[in-house]
């Protein structure tokens, strides 16, 4: 099956990209990133594109005097690299509707929490002030509302007494980490679409899959989501 041409968006750090950088490294894995694009020119993710030998740019977002300007010329690029999915990973910008129409079932994102809950930011504080036992990750297709996109896949991880927002917040990038990766793969193997406005997932799901916080045996650091199973 030929690679899916895939574009990374960024704003900042990169370590989701890193993660799936690594991971399509392996030549099974259904999604070749293609380009990675910034809406911000200093961020250090770009560097770590350019390490891997993957084209990278910056689209400034400031350079353009409307969101539809900006979007237009985002859409402009990533058809002239021929892509055909678009991972957003750490991207601090809201996306118009109108783009994200054009791009429908082939956009996803990276949301560190369990969606749902605490859509936004500063996911990891409000969960610690809520007092939750059970945080995580998702990743879901993008819709022009924010953060409520059809969810694909999401990672659970416990929340510990002495956690702070930083704890915390290092306890789920690990488990976006292995989750995003994973779920680019089954958007682009196939097994994970957007259909009628929901996503159909293909490979099983593993049922018994439960995560308990606290453990009866201490604190369990797995995530969980759909098995990792075999691309294609
Ligand atoms: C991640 O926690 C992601 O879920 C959120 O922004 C952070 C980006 O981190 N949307 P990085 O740039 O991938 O390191």
């Amino acid at each position: 099956m030929a690679k899916r041409r895939t574009a990374v968006l960024i704003s900042g750090r990169g370590s989701n990209l890193q993660a799936l950088l690594a991971a399509a490294r392996d030549p099974a894995y259904p999604a070749d990133i293609a380009l990675v694009v910034s809406n911000r020119p200093d961020a250090a993710g770009l560097a770590l594109a350019r390490e891997a030998d993957v084209t990278a740019l910056a689209i400034d977002h400031k350079a353009f005097a409307t969101r539809a300007n900006f979007d237009a010329e985002l859409d402009r690029t990533l058809r002239h690299h021929d892509v055909e999915l678009v991972a957003c990973a750490g991207f601090m910008r809201v996306l118009t509707a109108g783009f994200l129409n054009a791009w429908e079932g082939k956009i996803v994102n990276i949301h560190p929490a369990l969606l749902p809950l605490y859509k936004g930011l500063d996911t990891h504080a409000r969960a610690l002030a809520d007092g939750v036992r059970i945080h995580g990750c998702t990743v879901h297709f993008v819709v022009p509302e924010i953060d409520s996109g059809p969810i694909i896949a999401q990672a659970a991880v416990p929340v510990l007494g002495d956690d702070t927002p930083e704890t915390l917040a290092a306890r789920v990038l690990e488990a976006e980490h292995r989750l995003y990766p994973m779920t680019l793969a089954l958007v682009a193997g196939g097994q994970a679409r957007l259909e009628g406005g929901k996503a159909v997932i293909d490979a099983p799901s593993d049922a018994s899959a439960a995560i308990y916080s606290p453990s009866p045996e201490g604190p369990s650091r797995r995530a969980f989501g759909p098995p990792q199973g075999e691309v294609d």
